[in-house]
């Protein structure tokens, strides 16, 4: 129609109004519900942040601690359910298991899947924020060939995620207060970040009143593609590609600008950021403190951050106006923390689920919300006829 505009990567297409996250890419700005991502990833816990995304202000102490202990007794998986992690293979990518498991809790849970229902929406937010870490390290597990264990309700939202990923029967988990901070940091610093390639999924599956579950499956897969959160392993993997070729950092940052074979410098660059990320400003200055307080030296780091000197004062980089993204030093701190490459984006997930649920009932209560339908411009054959031999006598 003469109405319809050409938009590739929708860059100039708003989808929707939203009250839940800000940002200034120009000024390099990220306000959660209108508080500065600095002031929130310093003074708040990762459930206190995912209240705020969900419901709009800073929960109350008692509200807190209903919505902590809700969560805490949610978080066990039905026993068939933990069997089907078992029937998938052990190499297989733990996105595809996060994705394949949400997608299966509508098998569980099948009589409180009503969009419109505010106890099916409310039950399914504590569900998905009680279940997908418990998912999550099923699939690291699975991919050590270690046994699962139960979760253990008397832990933290993220002591009981980590003593799942790295305890065993053996022996019991000792926490580790700098881990878990500097874990639950990076959690938050991932909580949302408004219509990214993700988010906008769930919102668009979401527009067909697909149920939750449905609608973040969809967004885990959305997630793992390396231009998007698949970029934190992409970075870990590019990092000791430089380390292990020797070819040093000049001469791979030449490559990059020459575009050979399409190589990017991942970690870098953004859609919206037009200045330095405000999380990757966060998350850098972890790196040195958390691994040191891990007593873990990373020649990995080093290397980052060399590229990172050598691509800010280089004119390709500066023309386009290409600086490091959240996913440049986060790779390096998961994997001081013992997490496999593999795990990465994983935790990108569990980072991201509230800003999915506060989206996906954002939209679902939205009276101006409309399915998700975008138009085309057809540049296809003309009409035609089948050929002859094609046609019934
Ligand atoms: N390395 C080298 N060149 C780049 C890069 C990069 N990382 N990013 C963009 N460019 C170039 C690109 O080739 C283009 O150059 P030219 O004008 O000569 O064709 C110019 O910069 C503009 O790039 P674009 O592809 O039009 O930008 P976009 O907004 O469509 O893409 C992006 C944004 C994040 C997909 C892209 O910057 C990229 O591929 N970065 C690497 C992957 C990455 O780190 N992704 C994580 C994003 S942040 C967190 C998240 O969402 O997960």
């Amino acid at each position: 129609t003469g109405l319809t505009t050409l938009d590739y990567g929708f860059v100039n297409t708003a989808a929707t109004r939203s009250e839940i996250t800000y940002i200034d890419g120009d000024a390099g700005i990220l306000r959660y519900r209108g508080y500065p991502i600095e002031q929130v990833a310093q003074n708040l816990t990762y459930l206190e942040v995912a209240w705020l995304l969900i419901y709009g202000e800073l929960p109350t102490p008692s509200e807190l601690a209903e919505f902590d202990d809700k969560i805490r007794h949610h978080t066990l998986l039905h026993e068939d359910l933990k069997r089907f992690f078992d029937a998938l293979p052990h190499n297989a990518h733990p996105m595809s298991v996060l994705s394949s498991g949400v997608s299966a809790l509508s098998t569980y849970y099948q009589d409180s899947l009503n969009p419109r229902n505010p106890e099916d929406v409310e039950i399914s937010t504590i569900r998905l924020l009680a279940k997908l870490p418990v998912m999550a390290a099923y699939a690291h597990k699975k991919s050590l060939g270690q046994a699962f264990l139960y979760p253990d309700n008397s832990l933290s939202f993220v002591d009981n995620f980590l003593r799942l990923n790295f305890g065993t029967m053996a022996e019991p988990y000792e926490i580790n207060p700098v881990l878990s901070k500097a874990l639950e940091r990076l959690l938050i610093l991932h909580e949302d970040h408004e219509q990214n390639a993700s988010t906008s999924t769930v919102r668009l599956v979401g527009s067909t009143e697909a149920n939750m579950f449905a609608s973040i499956s969809a967004g885990i897969n959305a997630l793992f593609g390396p231009l998007h959160g698949g970029a934190n392993e992409a970075v870990l993997t590019m990092l000791a590609q430089i380390r292990d070729s020797g070819e040093g950092v000049a001469k791979f940052v030449e490559r990059v600008k020459n575009k050979e074979a399409g190589i990017r410098l991942m970690g870098f660059g953004h859609r919206v950021y037009k200045n330095y990320d405000p999380r990757a400003k966060l998350v850098k200055e972890s790196a040195d403190e958390v691994l040191l307080a891990l007593g873990v030296q990373d020649p990995l780091l080093d290397i980052a951050k060399e590229l990172e000197q050598v691509a800010l004062s280089d004119e390709y980089f500066i023309s386009r106006r290409l600086y490091p993204n959240v996913d440049f030093y986060t790779g390096v701190i998961y994997k001081a923390m013992g997490f496999p490459t593999r795990m990465f984006t994983v935790l990108f997930a569990i980072g991201r689920l509230p800003g999915w649920i506060a989206h996906w009932r954002e939209m679902a209560i939205d009276p101006q919300t409309k399915i998700g339908r975008p138009q085309q411009l057809y540049m296809g054959a003309p009409a035609r006829d089948l050929p002859q031999a094609f046609q019934a006598p």
